[in-house]
């Protein structure tokens, strides 16, 4: 591992914590929004819940400088989870809440729902979409060009090889899921996806044109199962050799995948800076859903201490890790007050000062407006105490020996 890479991360978001935060600052520009999801991710699969195994130096310098949301709920499958994400209302209202879309069925999200990209897009960002989308892509129309992402690099279906980006389906509907917006991209094949999505995304971060703020989306593949039965979880055997000490080889290509994943996290927060944008952005890291222990696409992943894994309706399908970073949120902090993934899109509207125009009824509850009625956080001064401290959490950020 490069330790000092780490560590200069970990000072620099603490460096900049400390000069800037300013919490009663009256804030004159819209904010960046980054969110970048991980997929089928465990709840203990990060070390700052207490892993030993699998140290995620990035997302642990995150929750360390930002918000953890340690009650944050999600339906318990990747297509629910994010059409609530896209449209802040809860998927039963809109028809999405049964199961995820199989590569050859024709359905979606409803054309006619409001989705981030055009709460943003009117509010004056520029949007992109990097990485996984699974909320329909049997029309044009459904996909996310055609739903005001002015780019999209990344696949429409639920799964892709890592290497080859093939797709998983049944019969015909199986082949090459990679496109640049709405066209097929073979340039890219044999190339592992999770450096694919965080060059692109550093690359767009970097070329970035501050006279608007951005909205990206970063929906990694990883830690997710790849999509070929043969090599479920296929990874650069260099990154495997580092967790040679992990006997389970499902579990060791596991940790190879969150290591990737976790480097991408710290690759972004250094564009940001490097791009003098980190000051102006808010980050949010987070997994879409509970992972899956065993069974289909299983990957040895671990939910502890929640009980059930992905596809259940147990805290361990429907708890997961998320973190919030902004310079003017409280640092290493915890929020215990229950928060739904609909919550984000008007948290995020309040938290960016993008002011959305709602054109109707959404189920997400702005949870920086629960924070003056005395149960959350605010970046206007109202914080609330924090109920613990991140060094509480299973003996704390510090627990991997590295540190
Ligand atoms: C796959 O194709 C076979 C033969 O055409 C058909 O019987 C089967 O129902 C198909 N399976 C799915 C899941 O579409
Ligand atoms: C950024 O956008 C503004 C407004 O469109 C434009 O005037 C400016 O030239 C752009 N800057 C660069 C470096 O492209
Ligand atoms: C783990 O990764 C190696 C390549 O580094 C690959 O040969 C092996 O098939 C992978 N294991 C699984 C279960 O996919």
């Amino acid at each position: 591992m490069d330790f000092s890479y780490v560590l200069s991360i970990i000072l620099k978001i603490l460096a900049f914590i400390g000069f800037y935060q300013s919490e009663n600052e009256l804030r004159t520009r819209k904010k960046n929004v980054i969110i970048i999801m991980a997929d089928d991710m465990g709840y203990n699969d990060v070390s700052f819940r207490g892993n030993t195994e699998i140290p995620t130096y990035n997302i642990d310098a995150l929750a360390f400088s930002g918000v953890v949301l340690n009650n944050f709920k999600t339906p318990p499958m990747c297509t629910p989870s994010r059409s609530a994400l896209m449209t802040g209302k809860y998927p039963h209202k809109i028809g999405m809440h049964d199961f995820v879309i199989v590569s050859n069925e024709p359905w979606g999200l409803d054309p006619k729902e409001k989705i981030l990209p055009q709460y943003f897009k009117e509010a004056g960002y520029v949007t992109r979409l990097v990485g996984k989308w699974h909320l329909g892509h049997f029309q044009q129309q459904y996909t996310p060009t055609k739903r005001h992402f002015d780019s999209f690099f990344g696949y429409l279906t639920g799964v892709i090889d890592y290497f080859d980006h093939t797709n998983f389906g049944p019969n015909s509907s199986t082949g090459l899921d990679f496109r640049r917006n709405l066209e097929i991209d073979k340039t890219s094949t044999t190339k592992y996806a999770t450096d694919l999505f965080t060059e692109e995304a550093v690359q767009l971060i970097k070329s970035h044109n501050k006279s608007k703020p951005l909205y990206l989306q970063l929906n990694h593949l990883a830690p997710h199962s790849g999509s070929r039965l043969d090599r479920p979880m296929d990874v650069k055997p260099e990154i495997l050799s580092k967790f040679s000490y992990i006997e389970d080889p499902v579990r060791r290509n596991l940790s190879a995948m969150i290591y990737e994943l976790d480097k991408s996290v710290g690759e972004v927060i250094h564009a940001l800076k490097d791009n003098d944008m980190l000051d102006d952005s808010i980050i949010i890291f987070y997994n879409d859903n509970g992972c899956p222990t065993y069974g289909h696409f299983g990957t040895h992943c671990s939910n502890y201490p929640l009980r059930g894994q992905k596809a259940t309706a147990f805290e361990g399908g429907t708890r997961t890790n998320a973190i919030i970073y902004s310079n003017e949120l409280p640092k290493g902090s915890i929020r215990n007050q229950m928060i739904h993934v609909s919550d984000l899109l008007p948290t995020l509207d309040t938290l960016s000062g993008a002011s959305f125009k709602y054109p109707t009824k959404i189920d997400g509850i702005d949870q920086t407006t629960r924070a003056a009625q005395g149960g959350g956080w605010s970046p206007y001064g109202i914080h609330m105490k924090a109920t613990s401290t991140m060094w509480e959490v299973n003996g704390g950020l510090f627990f991997h020996p590295s540190y």
